[in-house]
């Protein structure tokens, strides 16, 4: 396998660049090609069976481009389709869970710890498992927040409305006495200030993102895959499923950057279709 092949990664649409900037924040040198599946976002409220299905196809296209690893970046995808993912392909993928439970594990010291997520996420219980079979003696508690997706994508992420909506949801963990807080969607940690001070200083936050940069690096080096050259003109390509132009005026505020390529693509994938 040659390290100087880029990194898969994929979504279910804009969240996932939080995965992206964090990557890039550690890994510079590395190419990125990125999959947002916005034709078919939010995966957070469908079955897992469709999301298992929708996350297949988005990994046969990204194998087709001769990708070296894979990150999944949507919470929803590692909670109920990594496993899956994993039996199909030779080379390696990692989701963002298990990055986020072995922080939150490490990190916890009353051993409570809250987990918010998509409905589909907290549903799976994938999280609880996680943490478990790390600890079993901590306690998990976990928490859907539907409203925070649309929040963030509409670029509402400070302020008293978004402050009253945070809190209002995290009511749900007042009782709970936990010191450690997994952001379990992409879209969270641009709700980091807010929820920080919902949660104020007691509680720590764990950003999945942050966790699963660090663990792909571990694992290119592991696999000899970690590129040495210092290639100051790593790529970075995008492809959507749809509307490019909302993912490019969302997707830069999520990335800290400019956007300059998104290709258009259909998915399930045929080599001729890319429009
Ligand atoms: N990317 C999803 C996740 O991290 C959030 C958006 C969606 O529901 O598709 O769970």
């Amino acid at each position: 396998m040659n390290r100087y092949k880029p990194i898969g990664i994929f979504d279910s649409g804009v969240g996932g660049l939080t995965v992206v900037r964090e990557v890039l924040n550690l890994l510079p040198e590395e190419d990125i090609v990125y999959l947002g599946d916005t034709a078919r976002v939010p995966y957070g409220i469908r079955s897992p069976e469709t999301v298992t299905r929708y996350a297949i196809e988005n990994t046969e296209f990204l194998l087709s481009l001769g990708i070296k690893a894979l990150v999944v970046a949507c919470n929803t995808v590692s909670a109920i389709g990594l496993e899956e993912l994993q039996k199909r392909v030779d080379i390696p993928v990692l989701g963002v869970l298990k990055p986020g439970a072995r922080a939150a594990a490490a990190r916890t010291r009353n051993r409570r710890v809250g987990v918010i997520g998509t409905e589909t996420t907290i549903l799976s219980s994938s999280y609880q498992r996680a943490i478990n079979e790390i600890d079993p003696e901590i306690k998990v508690y976990g928490l859907a927040c539907p409203l925070f997706v649309p929040l963030v994508e509409e670029g509402w992420t400070d302020g008293e409305v978004v402050k009253a909506i945070v809190s209002r949801y995290l009511e749900g963990l007042r009782h709970r006495d936990i010191d450690t807080l997994v952001l379990g969607c992409t879209h969270y940690p641009l709700l980091k200030g807010p929820i920080a001070e919902v949660c104020g200083e007691g509680v720590t936050l764990i950003d999945s993102a942050v966790e699963t940069a660090a663990t792909l690096k571990d694992v290119l080096l592991t696999e000899g895959l970690l590129r040495d050259d210092e290639n100051s003109l790593s790529k970075r390509l995008f492809f959507v499923t749809d509307a490019p132009e909302r993912f490019r005026r969302i997707g830069e505020r999520f990335l800290g950057e400019r956007i300059d390529q998104i290709e258009k693509v259909v998915i399930p994938y045929h080599e001729h279709e890319i429009i």
